[in-house]
């Protein structure tokens, strides 16, 4: 069975006080809790802050929002996967549609990225997702599966298993519309079989699939009790420390219930 993975996207927000007072309330609401993986990403200034705050909290990981795929060199203002390793980082977001929309990442750059993660032992949170448009045009399988085969080119069986998909439909993020979870497991269930294409069903079984896109406490529970959504990677809503317990809960209810 796959284990239920929420994350929490800081992108461009959180002081390091802030950050630290997060986890300090976080830690109340949920303690170290082992039922859910819950993944923290900060902007890399917080990064160092959240991993001292989590203390002995081992079950809590820590994210990065991007990184170069050279190892190391003369790329200023770029940070590689050695880097993050050196701050315990566990996982990086990378492909997310901000940085596909605003500094025009393709899938060759993510796909490069996300090979070089893996050989870093970082595990890659890969986003993909259509834009409202191409939903309308009725172009959500093909977008959805160039953005997979293009992003995940070349990895082996063992590669997949370490990585996370994150559907973000770009219309759903920070909208405050979220796809309805019909929609979504739609979505997911086609990620699903394409990544059977890419490598065999038992493979494909076991990698964990995200949504992400306006996902609060009120449609948290909906969306991750279908059978192909294995958590949420949390935008807004992660930032208030209450609230992304809330989330992280209703996985783990989830997870009682199966
Ligand atoms: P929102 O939850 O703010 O819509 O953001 C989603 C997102 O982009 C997470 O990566």
């Amino acid at each position: 069975m796959r284990k239920k993975i929420v994350a929490a996207n800081w992108k461009m927000n959180m002081l390091q006080a802030e950050a630290a007072e997060f986890v300090k309330d976080l830690l109340l609401e949920i303690g170290d809790m082992s039922a859910v993986e819950v993944v923290i990403v900060p902007p890399f200034t917080a990064i160092a802050k959240v991993v001292e705050s989590l203390d002995k909290a081992q079950n809590i990981k820590v994210g990065a929002q991007n990184m170069h795929w050279e190892h190391s060199g003369a790329f200023t203002g770029e940070i590689s996967a050695a880097l993050l390793r050196d701050l315990f980082v566990r996982y990086v977001v990378l492909g997310h549609s901000e940085r596909r929309q605003m500094f025009h990442e393709t899938d060759e750059i993510v796909n490069r990225k996300v090979r070089a993660a893996l050989e870093a032992t970082l595990r890659p949170i890969v986003c993909v997702g259509e834009t409202l448009e191409q939903r309308e045009r009725g172009s959500v399988e093909k977008i959805l599966s160039l953005q997979l085969h293009g992003s995940l080119a070349g990895l082996s069986g063992k590669d997949l298993h370490e990585t996370v998909i994150a559907y973000e439909p770009v219309w759903a993020i920070g909208t405050g519309r979220n796809a309805t979870p019909e929609q979504a497991q739609e979505a997911h269930a086609f990620i699903r079989e394409t990544l059977t294409e890419l490598s065999d069903a038992t493979t494909a079984d076991r990698v964990r699939i995200q949504y992400g896109g306006s996902v609060k406490v009120e449609n948290a529970r909906a969306l991750m009790s279908q059978p192909d959504i294995d958590g949420a990677l949390v935008g807004g809503a992660s930032l208030d420390p209450r609230s992304f317990a809330q989330i992280v809960q209703a996985a783990a209810n989830d997870e009682v219930v199966e």
